[in-house]
C-alpha cells in the first residue's frame, strides 16, 4: 500500500522502521478529536473559497461517516499508516475517492496533531475538575458527619494538639481546592488553537484561523506559528497538575492506611474497597491507598519524561515530540482510576469516634493549654514551657496522664495552679479554645464547612459550564 507522502521515495520503509516510527497503536485515542478539527478545518477551506462548496460537502459526508465507522470500532487501522491523522485520511479517500485528497490543503500534519492534543486535554481538564469535586464532596460530608469528633492532631507523627476529626479532613478539602484552581487556570493555556500554523511557517492558502478557532470553541489563537507546533508547556503543566494531585493523594492515602491498622483503629474502610490475603485469613489490606500511593511514582515518571522529551529541543517540530503522548495517555488513566475510587471510599469509610475519644484522653496534647493558662496567669512562656515539661515528666513516671493528677501534684510544679485547669483540659475545651479563623474550634470548623459548600456550588456551576464549551 502505497504512503501518503511516497512521491519522493524509491523505496520501500523498512518493516522495523515502519513499525519504530508508528504512533497509531497509542494515537488512535485522538480519533474523535482528529475528525472533529478536520471538520472545522474543511469548513474554513470552503467558507474562504478554497475548496469549492461540493467538494467541502462531499469530505464533511465522508469525515461523519469515518466517525461512526470509528465509534463502531469498524475500521482496522494500519501501522504502515504511521500515525491516526494519516490513517483517518487513508480512510477518508477510500470513502470519498480523490476528493478526499483535498482535505490536508492548508494544513501540516504539526499543528493538526498539537490541534488534537489539545482539543482532548481539554476535555479531561473538565472532567477531572468534576472529579475533585466529587471528592470534595465527600470529604465535606464525612466532615459534617464528625464535627464533634476529636482527634489527636501530629506533628512529626506524635501526638501534638487535639483537633476536630472534622478540621483534619477538610485540609484535604482545601488541599484539591487548590488543585481544581490550578486546572482551571490551566484550561487558559490549553484552550488556544495552533491550527493554521501549517508545517512551522504558517501557509500560503488564505485561511481563517479566527473562524477555525471560533469553530473549535478555542478562546484564541497561537500568536506565533513556529510556537504553536513546537508548544508542549499545555502539557507539562497538566503533568505537573497531575503529579500534585497524586502527591496529595498519596498523602491521604497514607493516612488511611495508618488509620486502618490496628495500632490506631482510627477508621475502617468498608470492605468493598479492601481485599483480603491468599494465606492469612484476618487480614482486610486497604489495597486501593496503597496502589494510588504506588501510582503516584509513575505519574511524577511522566512529568519528568516529558520534561526531558523537550529539554534543549530546537524548533519547530521534532519527532521526538511523538514521544508526549504515551506519558499523557498513562497520567490522564492513572488518575482518572484513583479519583473514581477515592470518593465512594471516602464516603463509605466508617469512623471509630470511640476509638479516637480513647486515643485523646490517653496522650498529652492538651500540655500545651496549661503552660497557656500559667502564661495567662503572668508567667512568662518559656517559664511555663519548662514548669509543663517537668509536670509531664513526672506524669510519665507515675504513669498518669494530666488530668489524673491532683491540684496538690500540680502545685509542686506552680503555685500559680488552680482548679480551674480541669477545665481548661478537657479536651472540647482545647479543641475550642482554638477559636481563630482557620483554626480548629467548632465554630471555625463550621464556618470553614459553610465556605466549603458555598465553593463546591461554585465549582459544579464551573464544570456544568466547561463541559459545554470544550465538547
Ligand atoms: N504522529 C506524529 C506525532 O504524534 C504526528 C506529527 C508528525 N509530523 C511529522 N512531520 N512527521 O508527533
Amino acid at each position: 500500500m502505497s504512503k501518503l507522502w511516497g512521491g519522493r521515495f524509491t523505496k520501500k520503509t523498512d518493516q522495523l522502521v515502519e513499525e519504530y516510527t508508528a504512533s497509531i497503536m497509542f494515537d488512535k485515542e485522538l480519533a474523535e478529536e482528529d475528525i472533529q478539527g478536520s471538520l472545522a478545518h474543511v469548513t474554513m477551506l470552503g467558507k474562504q473559497g478554497i475548496l469549492p462548496a461540493g467538494d467541502v460537502e462531499k469530505i464533511k459526508d465522508g469525515l461523519h461517516r469515518v466517525l461512526q465507522r470509528i465509534k463502531r470500532d469498524d475500521i482496522e487501522f494500519s501501522i504502515g499508516d504511521e500515525d491516526i491523522h494519516m490513517n483517518i485520511e487513508k480512510t477518508l479517500i477510500d470513502d470519498v475517492g480523490p476528493v478526499g485528497g483535498k482535505l490536508h490543503t492548508g494544513r501540516s500534519r504539526n499543528d493538526q496533531v498539537a490541534t488534537d492534543m489539545h482539543l482532548w486535554l481539554r476535555k479531561r481538564v473538565v472532567e477531572f475538575v468534576d472529579m475533585l469535586h466529587k471528592l470534595q464532596a465527600a470529604l465535606v460530608e464525612q466532615a459534617k458527619a464528625n464535627i464533634d469528633t476529636i482527634v489527636p492532631g501530629y506533628t512529626h507523627l506524635q501526638r501534638a494538639q487535639p483537633i476536630l476529626f472534622a478540621h483534619h479532613l477538610m485540609a484535604y478539602v482545601s488541599m484539591f481546592g487548590r488543585d481544581i484552581e490550578r486546572l482551571q487556570d490551566s484550561y487558559k493555556r490549553i484552550n488556544v488553537l495552533p491550527l493554521g500554523a501549517g508545517a512551522l511557517a504558517g501557509t500560503t492558502f488564505p485561511i481563517d484561523r479566527h473562524f477555525v478557532a471560533n469553530q473549535l470553541k478555542f478562546d484564541r489563537v497561537y500568536e506565533n506559528s513556529l510556537d504553536a507546533v513546537s508548544d508542549r508547556d499545555f502539557i507539562l503543566e497538566f503533568l505537573a497538575d497531575a503529579s500534585i494531585i497524586m502527591m496529595h493523594l498519596s498523602r491521604l492515602s497514607e493516612e488511611l492506611i495508618m488509620w486502618s491498622s490496628t495500632e490506631f483503629h482510627f477508621v475502617e474502610l468498608d470492605d468493598a474497597f479492601c481485599t483480603g490475603s491468599s494465606i492469612m485469613p484476618q487480614k482486610k489490606n486497604p489495597d486501593v491507598p496503597e496502589l494510588v500511593r504506588g501510582k503516584t511514582g509513575r505519574v511524577y515518571g511522566n512529568l519528568a519524561g516529558l520534561l526531558t522529551v523537550l529539554k534543549s529541543l530546537p524548533l519547530a517540530y521534532n519527532k521526538d515530540m511523538q514521544e508526549d503522548k504515551e506519558g499523557m495517555f498513562d497520567t490522564v488513566k492513572t488518575l482518572q482510576g484513583a479519583l473514581q475510587l477515592f470518593a465512594p471510599m471516602i464516603a463509605t469509610m466508617k469512623v471509630n469516634k470511640d476509638r479516637m475519644r480513647q486515643a485523646v484522653n490517653q496522650d498529652f496534647s492538651n500540655a500545651t493549654d496549661i503552660a497557656d493558662f500559667l502564661v495567662n496567669k503572668g508567667l512568662p512562656f518559656r517559664q511555663a514551657h519548662e514548669v509543663i515539661g517537668k509536670t509531664v515528666l513526672y506524669c510519665i513516671e507515675q504513669n498518669k496522664y494530666l488530668l489524673d493528677l491532683t491540684l496538690e501534684e500540680f502545685k509542686q510544679f506552680s503555685t500559680l495552679f488552680d482548679d480551674r485547669i480541669y477545665a481548661v483540659l478537657q479536651p472540647e475545651q482545647v479543641v475550642n479554645a482554638r477559636n481563630v479563623y482557620g483554626g480548629t474550634a467548632k465554630s471555625q470548623v463550621q464556618d470553614a464547612i459553610g465556605r466549603a459548600d458555598a465553593a463546591l456550588a461554585e465549582t459544579a456551576a464551573w464544570v456544568a459550564e466547561y463541559l459545554e464549551r470544550s465538547r
